[in-house]
């Protein structure tokens, strides 16, 4: 398994181009399932994740290419309705091919996803949903199978946020007979864009970026071209690599808007911003002053940010307070952060941070993609050397992290096998 070696202190400087988002990237491959065509997809970043839907596509019978940041996916001849447990319980995100199946098919068998590092990951909201729309669901020896006559439009309230329920709902609801209205939706840019996609590929969706998606089923969708939106997680995390090494760096190809209530919080630490078009700069202050979060659905503060703010604070002047308000469980990185000299303690869905003068480099254990980013982070700011071992979670969700890290002047090493 391959290890990253950090070597702490260095200042950085210049400019690196974010990625296409990986969770927006996701839903659209799957929603390539709901039209017998061709689709060609821009902006494509280059993930372990993004392989694996295509693969998982590819073996319900669709044509893959990925290359060079497009991808080209033929749908024509695809006529599987399985996902077996070999891709689900490698990435949670196959759980989205289970409502275009249903639209397309009639039926869907995809294997229950597990619980991950972060926690439980229940999919009752995925199956209420189908079941509302006309889907009879039995659990069979861990797998979920879905099978229907005709979906046929509903009222849908989600008990609780969820991006990927909203997206899976959506899928099987665009091909069914009349209207559905869904409440309580996601609303995170990753949906908003795949909300357009829909409507670029013939779906009838009113509402697009508000909790109320009106959907009126039209009998047929059509292949599309389409460019993915840029990683609003990818470019807080380099954000807040400036800020943990006090360095000025740019990021360019980003949204800022995007960045929600993450801003506030960056500039509460101390942070300036300089922001033009697509690109920020930015300007951080010597002292990171402690700032609390809680995560929420957007536009509140990401939970896929909350690992590397975390990161941040424990090098404020004071303490903060981090509540993890999406996935009770999610700080597996405060017990590796407190390896490198951290002063966490984790109480429920609370951390306590208090900041410390300075971390020092340790050997460390990446647990998932976002806690691995943060001991990246970490080591960055740290002194002497650090070592993360199971990076293979990095690579899941960073296009060329060390790469860009190292453009920006860090002295960030992988070591193979
Ligand atoms: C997506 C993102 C993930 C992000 C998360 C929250 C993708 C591929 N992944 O994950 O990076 O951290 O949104 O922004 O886009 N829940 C239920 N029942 C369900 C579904 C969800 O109780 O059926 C709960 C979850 O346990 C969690 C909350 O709802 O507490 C939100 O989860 P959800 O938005 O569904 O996360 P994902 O779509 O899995």
């Amino acid at each position: 398994m391959d290890r990253f070696i950090i070597e702490g202190g260095s200042k950085l400087s210049g400019e690196i181009a974010v990625s296409g988002a990986k969770n927006a990237t996701l839903p659209v491959m799957a929603a390539t399932i709901l039209a017998a065509g061709e689709f060609k997809l821009e902006n494509i970043p280059n993930l372990i994740d993004i392989k694996l839907m295509g693969h998982l596509i590819r073996m319900l019978g669709a044509r893959v290419e990925h290359e060079e940041g497009r991808m080209y996916i033929d749908t024509t001849n695809l006529d599987g309705w399985e996902a077996p447990y070999e891709l689900v319980s490698k990435m949670r995100a196959s759980i989205y091919v289970l409502g275009p199946l249903l639209a397309r098919f009639g039926k869907a068998k995809v294997s229950f996803p597990g619980g991950c590092a972060i926690g439980t990951r229940p999919v009752d909201l995925h199956l209420m949903a189908m079941e509302k729309l006309g889907a009879t669901i039995t659990i069979e020896h861990g797998y979920i199978i879905a099978e229907c006559e005709k979906l046929v439009g509903a009222d849908i309230t989600f008990r609780k946020v969820s991006v990927g329920a909203t997206a899976n709902s959506l899928m099987a609801a665009v091909l069914a007979e009349g209207e559905t209205n869904l409440y309580n939706c996601a609303i995170e840019p990753e949906i908003q864009s795949f909300v357009e996609f829909l409507i670029q590929m013939g779906a009838d969706i009113k509402g697009v970026g508000t909790s109320h998606l009106c959907i009126k089923g039209v009998p047929k969708l059509n292949s599309v071209k389409a460019e993915m939106l840029s990683d609003r997680i990818e470019a807080g995390t380099f954000l807040i690599a400036g800020a943990i090494t006090r360095s000025e760096i740019t990021i360019t190809n980003c949204v800022p808007n995007h960045l929600g209530e993450f801003f506030d919080k960056l500039k509460l630490a101390g942070c300036g911003f300089d922001i033009m078009g697509n690109m920020i700069t930015i300007k951080p202050g010597e002292i990171i002053n402690p700032v609390n979060i809680k995560t929420a659905p957007f536009p509140e503060y990401p939970t896929d940010l909350q690992a590397q703010f975390m990161a941040l604070m424990t090098l404020s002047s004071g303490e903060s307070v981090i509540e993890e308000g999406i996935f009770p469980d999610r700080f597996t990185h405060a017990a590796e952060l407190n390896r490198l000299d951290a002063n966490i303690k984790v109480d429920g869905n609370l951390a306590r941070v208090r900041g410390v003068k300075q971390l020092s480099g340790a050997p460390v254990m990446a647990t998932d993609l976002r806690a691995s980013a943060a001991l990246v982070l970490a080591g960055l700011a740290a002194q002497g050397t650090t070592e993360i071992s199971r990076i293979y979670h990095i690579d899941r969700g960073y296009e060329s992290f060390e790469h860009k890290l190292t453009s920006l002047g860090a002295n960030i090493k992988r070591l193979k096998g």
